[in-house]
């Protein structure tokens, strides 16, 4: 499937970035050649989604010897800046991952730790197909070669790989095979990635979808409008334990009630096996301005306090397979990872 738009790109030694923020109303690129805006820009949900985060990581690592070279900044300063890329964001294990693949590679030069970098983003991108593929494998092997009504949080395509995406690319390879009646995507609040972005990138694609709240989850799953849940992951345990976007484990409990599949679909790179379970997964909690204001109105008293989890986790026994490119994991059957 053609896809007319790139979360990230490398063009004129630069990083190129579009603006995730801005979406659905404008799409604009910018451009990064120095670390302190390219962690505010990973920070600020510029770039987002655990795969893309991955890709940035590595080409930040880039960026990171570029500026050191350009100012001629002590060895300490160089490790400080990757350290803080590495720590812009803690919940999406890949771009802790890539950035410490890559550290240890900077002693070869620029040039070849670039080369490494691209070779990332070619990988992701192969990534999302080979889980494309044996995602629909696994969902027609489950229920049947006829069309589906997919229900999916957050935004796990275009715009949070290198690729088709995770859950969304197991969701195109379905509609290139003739299989998806209609696609209903939470819309993902905070941030509205369902809602901004995967309702975006499924109008670009022309596969018939709906957005609804994510309190709509539940009734939807449980009066039998849905056939199976497909979400991503920032990073999954050993035992299968999956954190995903706020949310998803709503929609999992729900599937589970229903009796219907909930798939997690995510690369090797966002398994953490240093973690037994998912009570060792950093949960990221935001700002309160994310829920006290709405697009710079007020809409909550002065002074409220939250709690604005960026994500949560999933319980292995809620989940039924972890699609990677390598396999589908039958988490649902008692496989661990
Ligand atoms: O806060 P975000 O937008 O970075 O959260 C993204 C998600 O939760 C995605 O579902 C996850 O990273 C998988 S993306 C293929």
């Amino acid at each position: 499937m053609l896809i007319p738009y790139k979360a990230i790109d490398w063009e004129n030694e630069k990083l190129v970035l579009l603006d995730q923020t801005l979406l659905p109303v404008q799409e604009v690129y910018e451009t990064y050649d120095t670390v302190a805006p390219l962690i505010d820009a990973i920070q600020r949900l510029v770039v987002r989604g655990a795969p893309a985060l991955g890709v940035t990581g590595a080409y930040g690592v880039v960026i990171a010897m570029d500026q050191a070279a350009r100012e001629n900044w002590t060895s300490e300063q160089f490790e400080k800046a990757l350290d803080d890329l590495r720590d812009a964001r803690p919940t999406a294990v890949n771009l802790a991952w890539a950035v410490e693949k890559i550290r240890v590679e900077t002693s070869k030069g620029r040039d070849a730790v670039l080369a490494i970098a691209h070779k990332f983003a070619e990988e992701d991108r192969q990534s999302s197909t080979d889980m494309g593929n044996i995602g629909a494998d696994w969902l027609i092997n489950a229920l049947g070669k006829k069309p589906l009504t997919l229900l999916t949080h957050c935004n796990t395509g275009s715009l949070a790989t290198t690729g088709t995406g995770t859950a969304l690319g197991v969701i195109r390879e379905m509609y290139t095979r003739g299989l998806v009646a209609e696609v209903y995507a939470d819309e993902s609040r905070p941030l509205l990635q369902g809602s901004r972005l995967t309702a975006w990138e499924l109008m670009k694609s022309g596969i018939p979808h709906r957005i609804q709240p994510d309190s709509a989850a539940a009734t939807a799953i449980l009066s039998g409008r849905i056939d199976a849940a497909l979400i991503g992951a920032d990073r999954i345990a050993k035992n299968g334990d999956s954190a995903n976007k706020i949310g998803s484990l709503g929609v999992a409990l729900a599937c589970h009630e229903a009796g219907i599949p909930f798939l997690v679909v995510a690369p090797e790179s966002t398994v953490d096996r240093n973690i037994a379970t998912g009570k060792d997964i950093h949960i990221e909690i935001r700002g309160d301005e994310e829920l006290t204001f709405f697009k710079g109105i007020q809409v909550a008293p002065t002074g409220t306090k939250t709690f604005n989890p960026a994500f949560d986790v999933t319980p292995a026994k809620y989940i039924s397979a972890v699609i990677t490119e390598l396999k589908a994991y039958e988490i649902g059957k008692g496989e661990t990872l």
